[in-house]
């Protein structure tokens, strides 16, 4: 399987990346959980994204491509991949095209999670997530059992720098602006698959799965 997933800040993409890579055994490759390593870490890129990405807006096209490329080529992929967050833009779409036409692994689907926007402010607002082990719970939705603590593995969680009010408007905005028209663009390409992103978790990923497996 060789997809991206398209969906609003929110959408719920990451939650599902997750399950995918457990079901079919391939690599979820998020640029978003790339670059806040790279903050988190603070590398020279870290330091560059830092501040963009508190604003809510766009890594610069030749960053993101390039650690794009440098993910997909290795072993792992070979298999298949998910990209997660990737691409954000048309310039980054026609970028990837390219570059998994000369790797010789195109994509199979983009498959658009849709959800109303009066949702996404309070998932955004509301998401916490591990710091060890990056499981994502929802103070208003899917809370951990103990405040602040992850079920999992008894990591600590927090909030996403981006994740205050302000900030998620203006992502909202970008994602209006420079990603949803890559809705159009993938169905021109006829690879374009979606599925209503609201309701149960458990519930969406079971619609995820029968439509990219053509049921
Ligand atoms: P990125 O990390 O990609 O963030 P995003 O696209 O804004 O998406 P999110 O991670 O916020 O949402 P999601 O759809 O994954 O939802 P999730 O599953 O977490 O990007 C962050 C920043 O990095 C960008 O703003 C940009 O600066 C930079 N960047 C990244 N990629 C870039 C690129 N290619 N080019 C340039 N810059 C780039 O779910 C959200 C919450 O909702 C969670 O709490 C979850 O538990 C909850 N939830 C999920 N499903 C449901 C449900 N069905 N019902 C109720 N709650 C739910």
């Amino acid at each position: 399987m060789r997809l991206v997933l398209l969906g609003a800040p929110g959408a719920g993409k990451g939650t599902q990346a997750k399950m995918l890579i457990e079901k079919y055994r391939i690599p979820q490759i998020s640029t978003g959980d790339i670059l806040r390593k790279a903050v988190a870490d603070g590398t020279p890129l870290g330091k560059e994204a830092k501040a963009i990405m508190e604003r809510g807006e766009l890594v610069p096209d030749k960053i993101v491509l390039g650690l794009v490329e440098e993910r997909l080529k290795q072993d792992d992929c070979k298999s298949g991949y998910i990209l997660d967050g990737f691409p954000r833009n048309t310039a980054q779409a026609e970028a990837l095209d390219k570059m998994l036409n000369d790797l010789q692994m195109p994509l199979d689907s983009a498959l658009s999670v849709d959800v109303p926007k009066d949702d996404l402010m309070k998932r955004l607002t509301g998401r916490r997530t591990c710091k060890s082990c990056q499981q994502m719970y929802n103070v208003y939705y899917s809370p951990s059992k103990k405040e602040g603590i992850c079920d999992k593995c008894g990591g600590e969680l927090f909030q996403r720098e981006d994740d205050k009010e302000e900030t998620i408007k203006r992502r909202l905005d970008v994602y209006d602006a420079q990603t949803a028209p890559l809705i159009e663009y993938y169905k021109k390409k006829g690879i374009l698959k979606s599925v209503m992103g609201v309701g149960r978790i458990d519930e969406i990923f079971s619609k995820v799965c029968a439509v990219l497996e053509g049921k």
